[in-house]
């Protein structure tokens, strides 16, 4: 009898389920072969590349790099133990670069346990400049320090491109910053590439799947660095492109729920990217167990209160959304205040005071409120330097840079905190926040104080608000919202002349900043159409009662900043 084909592939489906799960417990348990286990992962699983940080301020870029190529990667502390480090099964190892130097007593090695378990399940590994070290000390080859740092780029002559060079020319640029150097080869491994200055600036072993290079091909200068990982990749650990939002969604559904069980969790939403997708993470997760607290400081934009309120409460129906107006208090407190460091300093305290009251309060009323949610990213975590030791950072959000009492018994959690910006956006896409949400720009924690320079009061505050709502409106009108960072309008309290039909004027001035940006580290002003920001000048000069004339800020970043204070 013919079945219908859905029939078939229901069919196939369910004797392949059923076939994964016996063999997947049969190799767990009886352990007999974790190389077909590894392999068998690709089907079942997300196939994971571990990055080894040996100090390096640029590990994140190599997990960047690998996570962009499709493949899940994870950075973990030098020291990680077998134990964990067989949690994670990797399909390939990562070496970083690191300021040591591996002769030195104390240099950062990894456990002897560790290079056991690579070597006995031939991990593919692959060493940037202290991780070529590294490896060619610990396989028998010698490395020496340099009389001088080289530091650079360097051109990369190749010896072999095939494996881990594959598709790639005989001459390719590479970035060198280095004090150390292999002289001696260890054995078994050859040489696939030098520089003028460098013989061994790339080595390998194909046959234990081993490759290091002297430079660091995770920086933009190595030309084709990405090409480099692709071959590691793909080539040599035979990696799948099976780093996809959905997985980590599911994967992170399940790790809150373990975590939070029936116990409930309050989460600070500012209404910009992270909190939000954290608040709509953890309503799949854990639905009405989760207690939203915003608080209206009296510095946010024009009708944001409003909008919060609608996206949160009505839109997405979160029933716990508990909005908190303080805006009263914080301008009562930045009363006369015009040091911005000062300014900083009491919006963030207030804000734990403030932000305090609310979640003891509701800890009252709901006695099982046990944990605290933070929208911590991954590049929050590298700027505040809480390491990727693998522990929660104990501060609210990097802009608030205050520690929470200690008698605050709440546990954090940081849903978000390995991943970066885009993949937050990405996720907030497949969770189906609405997208206004998700590509909103950046707004700094203290909000317009930063903006209105000066002493602050709700008059000016209100007129600063009337101009950036201008701004944006523009903005967007023009499209060019979703192609900048960041644009907005700042009050500078210095009076000027003008002329309003037969009037004379003296009013203050409205500076205009609209930046071009990547990670919010170096900006460039942008070169918009002179018409838009006509636009701009003439609607705020004639709507916005308080400004008379509008000037455009054409400073990069550095040496200015994205924010005047
Ligand atoms: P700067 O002014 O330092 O800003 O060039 C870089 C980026 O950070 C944002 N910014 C802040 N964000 N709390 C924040 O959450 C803050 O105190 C803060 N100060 C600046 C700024 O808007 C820009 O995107």
């Amino acid at each position: 009898m013919k079945y219908p084909f859905y029939l078939e592939i229901i069919y196939i489906l369910i004797i392949k389920y059923v076939f994964n799960c016996i063999l997947c417990f049969v190799l767990n348990i009886t352990n007999i072969n974790k190389k077909i286990f590894q392999v068998y992962r690709i089907v079942l699983y997300m196939d994971t590349v571990i990055v080894f940080d040996f100090g390096s301020q640029l590990a994140h870029l190599i997990a960047r790099r690998v996570r962009d190529l499709g493949v899940y990667s994870e950075i973990v502390p030098y020291n990680i133990t077998r134990e964990k480090l067989e949690v994670l099964q990797p399909i390939g190892i990562i070496f970083s670069g690191g300021p040591s130097s591996v002769y030195e007593q104390n240099a950062p090695k990894p456990n002897d346990s560790v290079w056991e378990y690579i070597r006995e399940n031939q991990i593919p590994l692959l060493g940037l400049c202290y991780g070529h070290h590294l490896i060619a000390q610990k396989y028998g080859g010698l490395v020496e320090a340099r009389e001088e740092k080289e530091f650079g780029k360097a051109i990369l002559s190749l010896s072999r491109n095939d494996l881990i060079f594959s598709d790639l020319s005989h001459n390719e640029t590479v970035w060198m910053s280095h004090g150390d150097q292999v002289v001696k080869l260890p054995p078994g491994f050859e040489v696939f590439g030098s520089t003028e200055t460098c013989p061994i600036a790339a080595m390998g072993d194909p046959v234990q799947n081993i490759f290091t290079f002297q430079f660091h091909a995770e920086v933009h200068h190595t030309e084709n660095g990405s090409k480099m990982f692709q071959n590691f990749l793909f080539n040599i650990c035979h990696a799948s492109q099976s780093w996809k939002v959905e997985h980590w969604i599911e994967k992170s559904v399940k790790e809150i729920r373990s975590v939070v069980q029936d116990k409930s969790v309050i989460l600070g939403l500012s209404g910009g990217v992270d909190s939000s997708v954290v608040s709509i993470l953890l309503k799949k997760a854990i639905q009405d167990q989760v207690h939203l607290i915003f608080v209206n400081n009296g510095l946010l934009r024009k009708n944001e209160v409003e909008q919060v309120c609608e996206w949160f409460r009505d839109r997405l129906h979160f029933s716990n959304f508990h909005l908190v107006d303080a805006s009263d208090l914080f301008l009562e407190r930045l009363n006369k205040v015009t040091d911005p460091e000062q300014k900083r300093k009491i919006i963030g305290h207030t804000f734990i005071e403030v932000f305090e009251k609310k979640a003891r309060e509701l800890e009252e009323k709901y006695p099982n409120v046990e944990f605290l949610a933070q929208g911590t990213i991954y590049p929050d975590r590298v700027e505040s330097q809480a390491g990727t030791g693998g522990k929660s950072s104990s501060k609210i959000k990097s802009h608030h840079n205050l520690t929470l009492p200690e008698n605050m018994k709440l546990k954090i959690i940081e849903p978000l905190r390995d991943l970066y910006k885009d993949e937050v956006r990405k996720l907030g896409q497949e969770l189906g926040l609405p997208s206004e949400l998700i590509q909103r720009h950046p707004f700094p924690g203290p909000g317009l104080a930063v903006r209105c320079i000066g002493d602050i009061t709700k008059e000016k505050l209100d007129i600063l608000r009337e101009a950036d709502a201008i701004v944006i409106e523009e903005i967007k009108k023009a499209g060019l919202y979703n192609q900048i960072w960041q644009a907005f309008a700042v009050y500078l309290p210095v009076k000027s002349v003008g002329v309003m039909g037969d009037f004379r004027t003296f009013e203050n001035i409205c500076a205009v900043r609209i930046v071009e940006s990547i990670d919010a580290m170096t900006a460039n002003f942008a070169k918009i159409d002179w018409n838009v920001l006509e636009r701009i000048s003439s609607r705020i000069i004639n709507e916005v009662r308080g400004f008379n004339r509008v000037v455009y800020d054409i400073s990069n970043k550095p040496p200015s900043t994205i924010e005047f204070e």
